[in-house]
């Protein structure tokens, strides 16, 4: 395990792309796994709006408010002030007017100390991009499968697996590289359109269910820990937390039942003499 030791920068991120180092990017909602995660060496977070299913228990990330994210954001920040951060911003923050999602970015990166913000994105967001660009946002542009339209698309489906549709998420990658996106991020798409992806563009590209082309992966952290009670097919098992979390809680409850629990070693001390006081006085 290698602790970072200085601040992880898109600087960083843009330099893997060079020098082919892959780099690993995982999900994180609150201040004590961020800290856990900085002390494990991982260079990059995202404050995903799939924080709407693991944290509040939604179906979809749709309900996913923009206070709640500006907040998770800022416990990551303050967990792991050494790791790229970036900001998912949540579904209805941005898009349509455009000097609303303006204004809400730049809330969100103001409150919440993010390095970057993560906007899914269709061909109609290039000018939110392109402006936010404008005033040093570093944006990532989310492509491929786009979890906040989800009710468009009538369900998760991976993108890109016809020829025409992989045309689509390339042209579209080019596109927000052109209006300016600091990276772009795959989601569930097939390893041919990321390797296409990572030709035509410059930037840096983090999949998501997306093949070894891209120079950063990224996974629900829930998902890997085996915390969740579906694992994708692209996410890894890392292991098992769920049971030995469930003992733990199973052990808190039989020292409560056999009386084990609390014992003296659990107890404040009254000093003697106000013991004596205290008793006398009663
Ligand atoms: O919200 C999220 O966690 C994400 C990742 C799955 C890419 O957008």
């Amino acid at each position: 395990m290698a602790p970072l030791t200085r601040k992880f920068t898109l600087a960083d991120l843009r330099a893997a792309r060079q020098n082919g180092k892959k780099l690993a990017m995982l999900t994180a909602y609150d201040f004590t796994t961020a800290r856990l995660m900085q002390d494990a060496g991982v260079p990059m977070l995202l404050v995903g709006d799939s924080a709407a299913n693991v944290i509040l228990g939604h179906e979809t990330t749709v309900a996913a408010p923009l206070t709640f994210m500006i907040e998770l954001t800022a416990a990551v920040r303050r967990g792991a002030p050494l790791c790229l951060v970036s900001a998912d911003m949540p579904f209805g923050s941005y898009g349509g007017e455009l000097a609303s999602g303006f204004r809400n970015v730049v809330r969100m990166m103001k409150l919440s100390g993010a390095d970057c913000v993560k906007l899914e994105v269709g061909p109609e967001h290039t000018t939110l991009v392109r402006e936010l660009a404008g005033i040093g946002v570093a944006v990532i542009a989310h492509l491929g499968l786009r979890p906040q339209s989800v009710g468009l698309l009538g369900g998760y489906r991976a993108r890109g697996r016809t020829a025409q549709d992989a045309r689509a998420v390339v042209s579209l990658a080019v596109e927000m590289q052109r209006a300016g996106a600091a990276a772009i991020l795959l989601e569930a798409v097939p390893p041919e359109v990321s390797a296409a992806v990572v030709e035509r563009t410059g930037v840096p590209v983090i999949g998501c269910g997306a093949g070894p082309a891209c120079h950063a992966h990224v996974i629900v952290m829930h998902d890997a820990v085996g915390l969740t009670a579906h694992r994708p097919k692209f996410a890894p098992q890392l292991g098992d937390l769920a049971g030995p979390m469930k003992q733990l809680f199973a052990a808190y409850v039989h020292n409560i039942d056999a009386g084990t629990y609390p014992a003296p070693e659990h107890q404040y001390e009254m000093p003697v003499e106000e013991k004596k006081k205290f008793t006398q006085d009663a």
